[in-house]
């Protein structure tokens, strides 16, 4: 099943999302669909408040990525409570976009490695330290479960500016060439 991708203005996109429990029902199946969602959409990363459900889930498909950077190559991830508990002082700019806000592509900066602990999707514990894309998109798809958005790192002139771009994603003027609601 291919799930519409909540646009921003949303509430489900400032919700803070709530831990997941292995009891949580047909997980293996809703990670199958936001893979699918993911891929219909061309993305390379898909927060569970996208699809309206507020846990804390993510999953990225690095592939488009993968002549950039070699570990890119097929990395598809699942990624349940996740704590990202150390970042680099270095940080970088990098042109960021979402499903969640169609069109909009701005420069984010945020640190270039991270250290993270959190579940596979079989529940079994990960320590790991990221840099490059992968980082990059992780912590992206992280703001998502935290109610974050990526113009929300922006500076204040920067989103005075994109003021009524955001807007109108609220009123339903923008164009996307998936499906979302
Ligand atoms: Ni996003």
């Amino acid at each position: 099943m291919i799930y519409p991708i909540v646009v921003f203005g949303s509430e489900t996109l400032r919700k803070p999302s709530a831990a997941l429990t292995p009891e949580y029902p047909e997980l293996k199946k809703l990670i199958e669909d936001m893979f699918l969602t993911l891929a219909e959409a061309e993305g390379v990363g898909l927060a569970a408040p996208q699809i309206g459900k507020n846990i804390r889930l993510f999953i990225v498909d690095c592939t488009p990525w993968g002549d950039e950077e070699e570990v890119c190559r097929d990395y598809k991830r699942a990624f349940i409570n996740p704590e990202i508990y150390a970042v680099s002082e270095e940080t970088d700019l990098f042109n960021e976009g979402c499903l969640s806000l169609p069109g909009l592509h701005e420069d984010v900066r945020r640190p270039v490695a991270i250290r993270m602990r959190y579940l596979d999707e079989n529940f079994e514990e990960h320590d790991e330290e990221f840099d490059g894309l992968r980082a990059r998109v992780i912590q992206h798809e992280y703001d998502h479960l935290e109610g974050k958005v990526f113009t929300d790192r922006l500076s204040p002139l920067r989103r005075q500016l994109l003021k009524s771009k955001l807007l109108n994603f609220a009123k339903g003027k923008y164009r996307a060439a998936y499906k979302t609601k």
